[in-house]
């Protein structure tokens, strides 16, 4: 699939819908999203949305070939403590998969990364955590500079009696700013 005519924009409220249906869409592949599939719901996509659109970032892919669909979205926003307020956390990025691995996660995020650092200097520190085994992933946000703080032993439950590590990792924008 050519991703070459992708536009990348800021979210707007009319997305809910649209994303909604992208997050039910990559929820169906088990190892990406923390949530099943039965664990999208539009309150969720809402609240995330709102949250985003209040204190944080939302970008989305759209694809203009066909009929603007939005087949990728990354957000993160503040947590409500005043101790917080410098970071960007609870971030989640989903690529449709029928358009994963063509660059659009990694262009999300430079969209995001490049906005922090140049619009918010009130933020010190974006944040976020990937399962162990979401080798990509992990891998990608090495590449744009996240950093490997750890690693929180068992808690994913991948059910069966299985368990495996969740790897917190974060982004520090340049002093340069
Ligand atoms: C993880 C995810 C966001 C990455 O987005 P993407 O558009 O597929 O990734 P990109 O095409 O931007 O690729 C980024 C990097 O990963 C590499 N990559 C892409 N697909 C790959 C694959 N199948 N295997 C190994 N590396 C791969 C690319 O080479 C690229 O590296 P480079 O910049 O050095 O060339 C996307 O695959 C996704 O939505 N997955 C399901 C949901 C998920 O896991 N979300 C994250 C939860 S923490």
């Amino acid at each position: 699939m050519n991703v070459t005519q992708s536009i990348i924009r800021k979210a707007t409220p009319e997305d809910a819908s649209q994303i909604f249906e992208l997050y039910k869409t990559v929820s169906k592949n088990i190892g990406g999203l923390a949530r099943t599939e039965n664990e999208i719901t539009r309150a969720y996509v809402e609240n995330f949305s709102n949250k985003s659109f209040e204190n944080g970032l939302q970008f989305v892919v759209i694809d203009p070939l066909n009929e603007q669909e939005i087949i990728a979205e990354i957000h993160c926003y503040q947590l409500e403590p005043g101790v917080f307020k410098h970071i960007l956390s609870e971030l989640t990025v989903a690529v449709h998969p029928e358009y994963q691995g063509k660059g659009l996660g990694k262009q999300l995020f430079q969209a995001l990364l490049g906005d922090v650092q140049l619009n918010r200097p009130d933020i010190l520190r974006v944040e976020l955590i990937a399962r162990e085994s979401n080798i990509k992933a992990i891998q990608l946000y090495e590449n744009l500079g996240f950093k490997i703080e750890g690693r929180f032993e068992n808690r994913i439950n991948n059910g069966n009696n299985s368990f495996e590590a969740d790897i917190p990792m974060a982004w520090f924008p340049s002093k340069i700013r």
